[in-house]
């Protein structure tokens, strides 16, 4: 399985959600590749958010060989699963894709602990307080995935 986390500057909540699943697939000895991007470029090559960094390893993860890169149409191809952080960036991933396929793969992470409920992992990047409520709700929502992985084989 291959999973791409997305947000919008790919700083803050997806190196955050890629860092958590690639720790839980490990753990579950899920042979996953995740990775992450940002559907904006201003932070392309940048490290992860310090407070990102710091949540992260607060919880026993680290997440500094993660780079920004930006979201490209190429990754409809090379992932099985595109998850993005808010609507927005449902919509942004959404208006790049090609076909019926593509747009299969694109789900709400929050969606799969609050199905049909369409809910947002809210931005933290003007919160300094707002990183532990991100890692809370994305480390839930991979709980979920490797808990269906481990059904799926
Ligand atoms: P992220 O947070 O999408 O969770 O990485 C953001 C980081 C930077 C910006 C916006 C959101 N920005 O506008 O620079």
């Amino acid at each position: 399985m291959k999973i791409l986390m997305v947000c919008l500057g790919n700083i803050c909540r997806s190196p955050l959600a890629e860092g958590i699943l690639k720790h839980k697939a490990q753990q579950h000895n899920l042979s996953w590749v995740v990775d992450s991007a940002g559907t904006g470029h201003w932070h392309i090559g940048q490290l992860p958010d310090a407070r990102s960094i710091a949540v992260a390893q607060r919880h026993g993860i680290d997440i500094t060989d993660q780079r920004a890169r930006q979201f490209h149409p190429d990754d409809f191809d090379r992932f099985d699963r595109i998850f993005v952080m808010d609507t927005q960036n449902h919509r942004d991933v959404l208006q790049l894709a090609q076909t019926e396929t593509h747009r299969a793969k694109v789900h709400l992470m929050l969606n799969l602990t609050y199905p049909g409920q369409n809910r947002n992992v809210p931005d933290p990047y003007h919160d300094d307080n707002g990183f532990e409520e991100v890692f809370q709700m994305l480390d839930k929502a991979c709980e979920k995935m490797v808990s269906v992985g481990r059904l799926e084989g």
